[in-house]
């Protein structure tokens, strides 16, 4: 009887094993399956990640960048192109070829960022170009070295050449770089009266800067009737004028050429042989009243330029005043004098060192 009753408790608990090892052995290889499903059920894709590749990088090896120049096209000149419209350097189309439009706009770029002015995007330009130094075009400050052949328009003391009755051109002074204006100009900026018109680079470069922000104010219509002057042009300038007095109101030679310095200076005299004076008009229409003589008056101090001969200082330069007529002379000078009210002679006079 008590194997019997041994028997039956070995059984049971064989049979409690058995069941036990089934439903644990069940529950594994659900576990494994659930493992095999999850491995098998195609993850949710993850966002793609572009050019992920595996590279040893030589932290002394320069980064290659492309160089751009003239003859380059495609998306990066696109780029290019799109961030000096932005920095208001060029106002031509955007359509990725390099052309010259590009490259002048490139070199005004650099020259008003002190960089190599050689047309070409290479490393140092595009560093700056696309930084926080990147500068919206505008009139670049003369410097306070003595007179180079590259900053012919200041004086030895720094302060801008003054050229009047008392104090003619520099013997041997030639401008540093005239540009013919049709050329370099947009004709969607400004006309130029005559297409032999030349100036001073720099002098232009900053009138371009003011003229486009004139635009953006709603002044659109502007054109240059002078710029540089040679002597022999301002004599016949002079001798012209003598003339026309004489015939048309009688005057004699004496008092032809008394009235005629009142509005054309002796050749020598004239700031238009600087190249840095532009007389600016409106075509068909007297300049004196117009919005663009008001637009000028007030805002050409900010681009470096200066109303030379202002009808409050007649006394002072000899000269009947003459709203259309503006000398370039930088930031630097132009601002204070218009902040003290003080022509070129007045300025030169409390600020100059000779
Ligand atoms: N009209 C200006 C004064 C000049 O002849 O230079
Ligand atoms: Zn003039």
């Amino acid at each position: 009887m008590k194997q019997d009753i041994k028997r039956i408790v070995g059984l049971t608990v064989l049979v409690v094993l058995v069941i036990a090892a089934f439903v644990m052995g069940v529950r594994v290889a659900k576990l494994v399956d659930l493992t095999y499903v999850e491995m098998n059920t195609t993850p949710t894709p993850e966002p793609p990640v572009r050019n992920v590749m595996q590279v040893t990088i030589d932290p002394s090896a320069p980064t290659p960048q492309p160089v751009l120049r003239s003859g380059s096209q495609g998306e990066e000149v696109w780029q290019l192109q799109t961030r000096l419209r932005e920095l208001g350097y060029y106002n031509s189309s955007i359509d990725g070829q390099f052309g010259p439009g590009t490259k002048n706009a490139v070199i005004a770029f650099q020259r008003q960022h002190g960089l190599d002015a050689d047309g070409i995007v290479g490393e140092g330009t595009k560093a700056v170009l696309y930084s926080d130094q990147a500068q919206l075009k505008a009139t670049p400050a003369p410097t306070r070295e003595p007179v180079s052949p590259a900053m012919p328009w200041t004086r030895t003391d720094g302060l801008p050449l003054l050229v009047n009755r008392e104090n003619f051109m520099p013997e041997g002074y030639q401008p540093a770089e005239l540009v013919n204006m049709a050329d370099y100009c947009s004709s969607n900026i400004v006309k130029i009266k005559y297409s032999d018109t030349q100036a001073e680079r720099m002098a232009v470069d900053a009138l371009i800067a003011m003229l486009k922000v004139a635009h953006t104010q709603g002044i659109t219509v502007w054109q240059v009737s002078a710029a540089y002057r040679s002597e022999s042009y301002q004599q016949q300038l002079f001798d012209q004028q003598v003339d026309e007095y004489m015939d048309k109101n009688g005057l004699s030679y004496n008092d032809a050429v008394s009235a005629t310095r009142l509005t054309v200076m002796e050749p020598g005299s004239s700031e238009h042989h600087t190249g840095l004076a532009f007389d600016i008009t409106v075509p068909g229409v007297a300049f004196k009243g117009t919005e663009q003589a008001e637009w000028l008056a007030d805002n050409c101090w900010d681009y470096g330029f200066i109303i030379r001969y202002a009808s409050d200082k007649e006394d002072i330069t000899g000269i009947l005043a003459e709203p259309w007529h503006i000398r370039y002379v930088g930031t630097e000078h132009s601002i204070p004098m218009r902040d003290e009210n003080l022509c070129l002679e007045e300025y030169i006079a409390k600020y100059g060192s000779y």
